[in-house]
């Protein structure tokens, strides 16, 4: 039995988390849940954690341990491998599919972070909404401008917060304020990869937008700098509207398909982490599984903007699964919370006779995220060693999810009236690195 850090804090309660992919082995042998268990915490990473009735004669004497009330399931922060801050502004912005969404609302949106106080300011809205919600780490994108980024690392690195971020490279097919070029935008990466990578818990990801924003030069440049950098990410988009696709078809009559594009310049392989990939073949989805290159699957966005339907049970076929965690991708997307993007993943899945199971959906929600950002060894779970982000779900968060509890009748049931009718209102409290940050308030 190791001796535990005299100043060590603990959280008792039920506890779920998982400890592999249930997809691949299946949820008995991944979910590990906790009915009534002790999670210790100390300089911010958890440093024992099982059944209250073992963890408790470790304690040091006079560890302060908060006790959860009984309705309340404490689980691994949520993560989002998916979002742009800068649309904030944006968000349900009426009527259109995404290439004339980006042209009419995005674009206009994003040139407004020239000014870094506008930056700083949706920033500091982004993790307060973060908070709220239970969303512990992002991946985030920023604007073409470099001080997107750092008014958001700032920020991150304020509230201590785990953040990938990247400014987004573009150099045609949008305004010319909004465009740099593929000299500049490699230099400007590389300065800031230099100033945030691996600075507190800040990464960077190297951010062409998508292919069709993106000259070969640019393409070729930004995987000349993932080449130097290989511990950087890579985040793009792929495959998400079928117009999208025929355009990158067009654009790059040589590539074998629209995964082929990025692959051509060296931009799949681990820690690339593509949004969407709705319309993948068979071929793509193999070559994800084989090069590492994670999916992020953005249910409220793909439903919002009509793009299609993200085919979970191929991309997760046990045989050649591939990492996937989920999005909100706002502004297309229209929700901060992780159980109504889980309700969402759940009809996208039903829609193609393939329900989603709440031990699967809260999989993906946390450790399946971790998975997809290469991060599974550090966040997404409730394990020794971890860094101690942790949430508070109230199961009973509004009067019509007590009611309906009451007749749940085992785990599963709870969990999946919780992704069902569930919102921000479920968190109670969310921890980064062990300390408090958000309670919510009194109803
Ligand atoms: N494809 C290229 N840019 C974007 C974006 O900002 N949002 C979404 N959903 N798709 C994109
Ligand atoms: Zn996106």
């Amino acid at each position: 039995m190791t001796q535990l850090p005299a100043h060590c804090t603990a959280i008792r309660g039920a506890v779920l988390t998982y400890t592999g992919d249930p997809f691949v082995e299946g949820i008995e042998a991944t979910r590990r849940y906790e009915s009534d268990a002790l999670v210790v915490v100390a300089d911010g990473r958890i440093v024992a954690f099982g059944p209250a009735g073992e963890v408790a004669p470790q304690l040091p004497a006079g560890t302060p341990i908060e006790q959860l009330p009984p309705h309340q399931l404490l689980s691994a922060g949520f993560i989002d491998t998916h979002v742009h801050y800068p649309q904030l502004p944006i968000i349900g912005a009426y009527g259109e599919q995404l290439l004339d969404w980006l042209n009419q609302y995005t674009f206009p949106a994003e040139a407004a972070y020239a000014n870094i106080e506008h930056a700083r300011a949706v920033a500091h809205t982004y993790f307060a909404e973060n908070l709220r919600n239970g969303i512990t780490t992002a991946a985030v994108y920023g604007t073409v401008h470099p001080q997107s980024v750092d008014a958001l690392l700032e920020v991150s690195e304020a509230h201590n917060l785990r953040t990938i971020a990247g400014k987004v490279l573009m150099d045609r097919h949008a305004p010319p304020e909004l465009c740099d070029t593929a000299q500049s935008g490699y230099d400007d990466s590389k300065a800031l990869i230099d100033r945030w990578h691996g600075r507190g818990r800040q990464l960077y990801a190297i951010t062409p937008r998508f292919a069709p924003s993106c000259s070969p030069e640019q393409l070729e440049t930004a995987g000349a700098l993932w080449r130097e950098r290989p511990d950087c990410y890579v985040q793009s988009h792929l495959s998400e509207n079928l117009a999208e696709c025929d355009w990158v078809a067009q654009l790059f009559p040589q590539a074998a398909n629209y995964l082929d594009v990025y692959d051509r310049f060296g931009l799949v392989g681990p820690r690339a982490v593509y949004g969407h990939g709705i319309h993948l073949s068979e071929g793509e989805l193999c070559r994800c599984h084989a090069s590492h290159t994670a999916l992020a699957h953005c249910p409220t966005s793909n439903l919002f903007l009509g793009s299609g339907l993200f085919p979970m049970h191929q991309a997760k076929r046990a045989d050649r699964a591939l990492r996937v965690g989920l999005g909100t991708d706002l502004g297309a997307g229209t929700s901060f919370s992780m159980l109504v993007t889980l309700n969402e993943a759940y009809k996208v899945a039903q829609l193609q006779g393939q329900p989603l199971s709440a031990g699967h959906a809260f999989y993906l929600a946390t450790r399946g995220g971790a998975q997809a950002l290469h991060l599974e060894d550090t966040v997404g779970s409730i394990a020794v060693g971890m860094e101690a982000d942790l949430i508070a779900l109230d199961l009973h968060s509004t009067p019509i999810i007590e009611h309906r509890m009451r007749y749940a009748r085992d785990l599963d049931e709870a969990l999946f009236v919780q992704m069902t009718m569930g919102d921000d209102r479920a968190v109670a409290a969310t921890w980064v690195a062990g300390e408090k940050r958000y309670t919510r308030t009194p109803t």
